[in-house]
């Protein structure tokens, strides 16, 4: 059986005093809760903001949290002003790394090739990675969603050997639904994730896609979580805004046990 993951991405949110305050209150609140070892079985990951890194790294020390970068450069090294590599990522605490979220597609225009980059370079260093699909709104109403998660995937990942591929987690994200409110309802979502597992299947067989860990995101909260986390094909979840409150965010990583 698959385990829970949850990963808590921040975006660009909170400065270093905040970003401190939070870690201190989610590891406080997660192992009140885990006095019992309840919580064992779930992954939690933590994706501030690049300058956090370290310091979230040393904070969560001797914890089970983990961390993750929500971005890396797609050039190894050298003169490329302002990027951040992997290996700085490696070097910074990271375990995983956070690669093609719908922002960096929109607003920085990523494209599939550049993510096959990230990807390349994260997996042969030893990074997880934390890849993200989902339609727009228009893609949805058009009924294109099925082919642009195929073509998501097909171009950035499924170059990838098999043991480079047990090391990505999926993550679906409608874009439709990120920070606006609104949620996919559990059967679109189920039905999204079964498809993802389909691919994944028809690509690198059974065993692979049953190990597959595929999360949802797009306004993920306590009120929500129990209903997406039950569903079949739904390993967890990837939160923005409510990753940014440890109580909100310790109840999700509570779901199973609330
Ligand atoms: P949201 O963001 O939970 O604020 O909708 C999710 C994400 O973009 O990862």
């Amino acid at each position: 059986m698959r385990n829970l993951i949850v990963a808590g991405n921040w975006k660009m949110n909170n400065t270093l005093s905040e970003s401190k305050k939070l870690v201190s209150e989610i590891i406080k609140k997660f192992q009140e809760y885990n006095s019992d070892g309840s919580l064992n079985n779930v992954k939690v990951i933590l994706a501030p903001p690049f300058p956090m890194l370290p310091i979230v790294s040393e904070q969560i020390e001797g914890t089970s949290l983990l961390l993750s970068a929500q971005n890396c450069s797609n050039k190894a090294k050298g003169a490329y002003t302002g990027e951040v590599s992997v290996d700085m990522l490696i070097s910074c605490g990271c375990q995983s790394v956070i690669i093609g979220h719908s922002e960096r597609r929109q607003y920085y225009g990523e494209t599939d090739e550049i993510l096959k980059e990230k990807v390349d370079l994260s997996i042969h260093s030893s990074l997880d990675v934390i890849f993200c699909v989902g339609e727009t709104q228009d893609e949805r109403q058009a009924d294109q969603h099925f082919e642009v998660i195929q073509r998501q995937l097909e171009k950035a990942l499924f170059h990838l050997s098999d043991s480079e591929f047990a090391k990505v987690i999926v993550a679906y994200e409608p874009v439709w639904a990120i920070g606006t409110g609104l949620t996919a309802t559990p059967e679109q979502a189920q039905e999204i994730h079964h498809f993802i597992r389909g691919l994944v299947e028809k690509k690198y067989g059974v065993e692979m896609a049953n190990n597959l860990h595929i999360l949802y995101g797009g306004s993920c909260k306590p009120s929500n979580s129990k209903d997406l986390f039950a569903l079949e094909d739904v390993d967890g979840g990837l939160i923005g805004g409510a990753a940014l409150d440890a109580d909100q965010f310790v109840d999700i990583i509570r779901t199973q046990n609330r």
